[in-house]
């Protein structure tokens, strides 16, 4: 495994001296790294009278290289079939069928002053060869000059994907394609399309109208209508599209769980009828296809039916991840169903469930895939199980003969930022478990990076997530243990960020980047910016626009202000966006106590501080996002808080900001108590306010528990909120200990 890199880092040597000190090489941008790689001397150029000649079975991979000449260069290339024997023809293209390279993916690729030869026995082969020749094309300019070289290449792993979910959030077709262009480069030969959510239905089928008219439609928790589907001509738009480009894409329709948005549109296939609302908050949810009820399989095989005519490739994901059984285990149809089919419990209801939904496929000549609850309660025969939760699974499957894709968490969940799961962190990634006997690896067919979308709103949010790190991840499929050390693909990545850059998407970073954090005064905000990374230039806007190059800059790493209508800053990198913005957009509000300082009775939960101990008084309201760092928790106790203010005041309005958000145990207070006193001894009652709302009230709600009184005066005040202490008895966990979230004591 050493061998090969050596061999490279010569090369690499050799052909920097060739090439001239200042010109960056060619095979210094190449990623994946092939594993053979022969400069030769001299150059091939492409021009207006280069041929391509094509073997008939690698027409596709042709046809790509010439849209992608036409297209970045202008030029248009005549593309002929290849005859019986080798053409004699100087300043060509030729694609060559080779029966002695058998292995799917494998080519070669040799460039002559005189030629171009790409040969391969498969059309994922001269796929791969052509996306090679794709990543050596100059950036700019328009002279195709092609340094010669032999390369004989091969992934170690066949399977290299990217799991979008664009139920959370809804790409557009053109989105998807420009991604598909953009994976097709790094040679990610697997698109995964979660096409399915409980947030919403993404894809038309044409016997069930509602799915698409109820199901892909959300209100969201501010009131909007959000969502959007393909329609089935769209599908095959995209479909057509990606096998243009070698990529094959696996459906997901998920079942039985994360189901609520085909619930929605039609909730008799559901376990109590509904009714149902396409869900606007994220998590996993009760309600789930009945399992126990016919006219569930009828409505699953008839959506599959058109599935399978829009997608020719032979895997269809079916979930099968996150399914509570809270539903089944109260539901007569599937507790009878149980019985008649002799099943022990839940568990083996969703593996009856599984299998049954196998038993389709395979019928139809369809392979299975499933995420690795799948094993629970028996696996189905043929399926193929994807691993997500612990690499455990992955040796039980294989023990039991399945094939494995892998997309641990650990690495692979490329939603969570850069700065938690960093390029070195996904670079380390072998898709085998250790324990594995060498025998059995062949059953993992590769790995895929996976894309949630709860906090991917477009397309931005998804290119700092997806690059470099599926340059990282590529590498990591196709070159196995012989990849070359971190610094140096680092390199080679760095290299692709201008590259990136021309085609608009823009890399996010490595690793952590910058840390902020705020002070409050009672005149002023201040923000300091910690580097991590040095150089980077970070641009800011206090209006509510959207930052850019020409915003002011931070100087010295610190922003003062007393006022704004929101803060937002954007990190630059080479004068191109770096990493998600940050900053507060829920509200300044300027007010009597502000920065004073407060103090608990009960403390605050340490992985809820907001931005410090005086957060209720740091003239930042908390937004709807329990997470954004501006709010502070207490888990199973009272909120009791004195506050000191900077000098008497006069009060006459006194305002708690207080969250309530059901699914994450956060409910409102009973009643809100507020106190004053002079000496911060002796405290009398200014007044109470009580709750207006239902705690059966399922959503995500900010309220000002707000008390108006005759003017005041006051130096100390006490603050009380009192906690339900343990979520309601409908809740799904009804003895947890709920929550109190508050954020700003406003005094006016
Ligand atoms: C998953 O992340 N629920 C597969
Ligand atoms: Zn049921």
């Amino acid at each position: 495994m050493q061998k090969i890199f050596l061999i490279f880092i010569f090369i690499t040597f050799f052909a920097t001296m060739l090439s001239g000190k200042n010109e960056m090489n060619v095979f210094d941008q190449l990623i994946p790294l092939p594993k053979e790689i022969q400069p030769g001397t001299g150059t091939f150029k492409i021009n207006k009278t280069t041929k391509i000649i094509a073997d008939q079975r690698a027409k596709l991979a042709a046809e790509l290289l010439a849209s992608e000449l036409q297209n970045r260069f202008g030029i248009l290339l005549s593309l002929e079939t290849a005859p019986s024997t080798t053409p004699s023809e100087k300043n060509c293209i030729y694609f060559e069928w080779r029966v002695d390279l058998t292995q799917e993916e494998q080519h070669r690729l040799e460039i002559t002053s005189n030629r171009v030869t790409i040969q391969a026995g498969s059309l994922s082969g001269f796929f791969m060869a052509v996306h090679t020749l794709r990543q050596m094309l100059p950036l700019k300019g328009n002279r195709i000059v092609l340094p010669a070289v032999a390369i004989h290449d091969w992934p170690d792993f066949h399977w290299r994907g990217m799991l979008w979910d664009v139920g959370r959030h809804f790409f557009t077709k053109d989105e998807v394609k420009k991604y598909i262009q953009l994976l097709s480069y790094y040679k990610i030969n697997k698109l995964h399309w979660h096409l399915t959510e409980d947030q919403g239905w993404r894809i038309e089928i044409k016997k069930y109208p509602k799915l698409t008219e109820i199901g892909a439609w959300r209100i969201e928790q501010n009131g909007t209508r959000y969502g959007g589907f393909y329609t089935q001509d769209e599908i095959r738009e995209v479909v057509q599209f990606a096998q243009a480009h070698g990529i094959e894409i696996i459906p997901e329709i998920e079942m039985p769980g994360h189901a609520t948005a085909a619930l929605a549109a039609y909730p008799e296939i559901s376990c109590t009828g509904g009714p149902f609302e396409v869900a606007n908050s994220w998590g996993v949810f009760d309600d789930v296809y009945c399992a126990g009820k016919e006219k569930t399989f009828t409505f699953l095989e008839n959506v599959l039916d058109e599935v399978l005519a829009l997608f020719p490739g032979v895997y269809v994901h079916i979930g099968g991840d996150e399914c509570p059984k809270t539903r089944w285990s109260q539901c007569p149809d599937c507790q009878q169903h149980i019985k008649a089919n002799n099943l022990r419990d839940e568990a083996e209801l969703q593996s009856y469930f599984i299998r049954r939904i196998e038993t389709y496929l395979n019928s139809k000549a369809r392979r299975l895939i499933g995420w690795d609850e799948i094993l629970e309660g028996g696996l189905a025969p043929n399926a193929t199980v994807q691993v997500w939760r612990d690499w455990n699974y992955a040796v039980e499957a294989i023990k039991q003969g399945h094939d494995v894709i892998m997309s641990p968490t650990s690495h692979c969940y490329f939603d969570a930022s850069p700065e938690r799961l960093t390029l070195e962190n996904v670079y380390t990634f072998y898709p085998v478990p250790p324990e594995l006997p060498d025998s059995s690896i062949k059953h993992i067919l590769g790995g895929e990076f996976n894309l949630w979308s709860e906090s991917i709103f477009n397309l931005e949010d998804l290119n700092y997530r997806v690059f470099p790190r599926a340059l990282a991840m590529t590498e990591n499929l196709w070159n196995g243990k012989t990849k070359a050390p971190y610094t140096e693909f680092l390199k080679r990545a760095k290299n692709h960020y201008p590259i990136l850059r021309a085609q608009k998407v823009n890399p996010g970073p490595e690793g952590p980047v910058y840390s902020v954090q705020y002070a409050v005064t009672k005149d002023a905000y201040q923000v300091l910016i910690e580097e991590k990374q040095p150089g980077l230039a970070y641009h800011f806007t206090l209006d509510g626009s959207k930052p850019t190059q020409t915003s002011p800059k931070i100087q010295a790493h610190q922003l003062t202000f007393s006022t704004a209508k929101a803060l937002r800053i954007q990190p630059f990198q080479d004068s191109a966006p770096y990493g998600p913005e940050t900053g507060i957009s829920s509200g300044f509000v300027n007010h009597k106590a502000r920065g004073a300082n407060v103090t608990f009775i009960n403390s605050v939960n340490p992985k809820y501080p907001g931005t410090g101990p005086n957060n209720l008084t740091d003239g930042i309201r908390g937004s709807l996002n329990f997470h954004d760092g501006f709010w502070q928790g207490i888990e199973g106790q009272d909120l009791i808080a004195t506050v000191e203010l900077n000098q008497v005041e006069t009060i006459e309005r006194i305002s708690l900001g207080m969250l309530h958000t059901p699914n994450a145990w956060i409910f409102f207070p009973t009643m809100v108590i507020f106190e004053i006193s002079e000496d911060g001894q002796n405290y009398s009652l200014l007044g109470t306010v009580l709750n207006e709302f239902s705690y059966r009230e399922n959503k995500s709600l900010i309220h000002s528990f707000t008390l108006q009184t005759k003017p005041v005066e006051a130096r100390y005040l006490r603050i009380t909120a009192r906690n339900i202490m343990m979520n309601p008895s409908w809740h799904r966990s009804p003895d947890g200990l709920s929550w109190l979230f508050f954020d700003e004591l406003v005094v006016e």
